[in-house]
């Protein structure tokens, strides 16, 4: 086992109404800056409900925050947080949101008018603001970790930035928020979650049991729970969605064992150079990483294959094989693109991703750091042509 510490401060509320619990969490005496995005919230009444327990505390607002959220939008907030005096950020969204949230609170507290760099090395002030949330995509586990992935426009760049300090203090995670989702968008969270989970189980092997057995926990629960929430959106569905998402990044199962977020930033420079929804970057990469890195993951993708998809017949590397398969049908099945032929009229240039990851410094991905410029480029012209892909789509049952 690799030698780690683990903190999680995060209070997390759950259940239906747990949007209730707002004004017992938020601090009585404080200043609050309400973070939002495009105007769900003020849609489906979630807004409305939030204003409320905020109460008498002084609150500001600040919307318009972008799906895969900008930097520079980031610092106009920082300035009306400064204005007002705020002393602490209530995010009310989903991933982009929150993470804009966490970014914000270290922002307001640099003295740098362009902190990028100091934050990018994960030196953040220790006076950052405090942070809450209100969830309203489960997708990401923005809600209780320390990630925050943020898009420069300036600088081309789409990269994750990271401190526990900026781990929320609370997360209210009610399932009836997710009853205005679209399918697209529920779909999302499922496979983003997915992709969570396997990018910390997928790896070299190690002594993690504990850690292995609650990834499959984690991921048979998205298999089983997945397709009854795009189809009945039931409040089962819901439930169980929305704690598995939160659960495959919250840093428990990373927690010693080696990960590889090669998938996660190949997907992110789709996104900063194509606008790519940021689940469906990673279920057009991952199945053609795995057989690109066949060799390496065999052992792990064949515990896999076993333990989550019930596969009994066969050696490590037939059941390693269709594990890859069964995982591109479940993405197929969720309406995720699992080639870039699916991406309509994209065409991605391996020379423009390649060119991202340089600019992102992220030029050894992988557990072994060994997957680099000519490695993506293979891996993307595997996305573009893998074979197998068709037959997937015929039939996702097919072993
Ligand atoms: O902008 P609003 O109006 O809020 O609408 C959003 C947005 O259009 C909408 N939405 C959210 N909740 C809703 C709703 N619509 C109706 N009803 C609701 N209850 O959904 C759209 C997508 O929202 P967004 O927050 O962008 O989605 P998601 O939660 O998938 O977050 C994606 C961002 O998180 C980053 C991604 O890279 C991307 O930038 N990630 C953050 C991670 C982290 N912090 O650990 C890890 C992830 O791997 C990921 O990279
Ligand atoms: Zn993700």
């Amino acid at each position: 086992m690799v030698n780690f510490t683990l903190s999680n401060p995060t209070t997390i509320v759950f259940g239906r109404g747990a949007i209730d619990a707002l004004s017992e969490h938020l601090p009585a005496d404080c200043r609050v800056l309400l973070l939002y995005g495009g105007g769900s919230i003020k849609h489906n009444g979630i807004y409305d409900r939030v204003a409320e327990k905020i109460g008498d505390r002084p609150f500001f607002e600040f919307g318009g925050i972008e799906v895969n959220p900008h930097y520079e939008t980031i610092l106009n907030a920082a300035q009306l947080a400064r204005e007002k005096q705020v002393d602490f950020i209530l995010a009310v969204g989903g991933g982009s949101v929150i993470d804009a949230a966490k970014f914000l609170a270290a922002v307001v507290a640099c003295p740098e008018s362009d902190p990028w760099g100091r934050l990018r090395n994960e030196d953040y002030p220790d006076d950052i603001l405090p942070v809450g949330v209100v969830l309203t995509l489960p997708a990401t586990g923005s809600e209780s970790n320390p990630v925050s992935v943020i898009t420069s426009t300036t600088r081309h760049l789409k990269v994750p930035f990271s401190s526990d300090r900026a781990r929320p203090a609370f997360a209210l995670l009610d399932p009836d928020t997710m009853l205005s989702l679209s399918k697209h968008q529920l779909a999302n969270g499922v496979v983003d979650a997915f992709t969570h989970v396997l990018e910390q189980y997928v790896t070299e092997q190690g002594n993690t049991p504990i850690q292995y057995g609650y990834c499959e926990a984690i991921l048979g629960t998205l298999i089983e729970w997945g397709p009854i929430l795009l189809e009945h959106n039931s409040l089962e569905a819901r439930e169980n969605t929305m704690w598995a998402a939160n659960q495959a990044l919250n840093g428990l199962i990373g927690s010693g064992v080696r990960q590889d977020w090669s998938t996660h930033m190949i997907g992110h420079a789709l996104t900063e150079i194509y606008g790519i929804d940021h689940a469906r970057s990673l279920s057009v990469i991952m199945p053609s990483l795995y057989r690109f890195k066949f060799e390496q993951k065999k052992q792990m993708l064949a515990r896999y294959g076993r333990r989550v998809w019930e596969l009994t017949d066969g050696d490590d590397a037939e059941v390693a094989m269709l594990a890859i398969n069964r995982t591109e049908a479940f993405f197929a099945e969720m309406g995720t693109p699992i080639s870039p032929n699916d991406l309509g009229s994209i065409v991605i240039s391996a020379d423009d991703v390649v060119a991202h990851l340089e600019r992102a410094n992220q030029t050894g991905l992988g557990e072994h750091g060994d997957i680099g410029p000519h490695e993506v480029a293979t891996i993307l012209g595997m996305a573009k042509n893998g074979a197998d892909k068709v037959q997937i789509r015929h039939s996702h049952t097919t072993n």
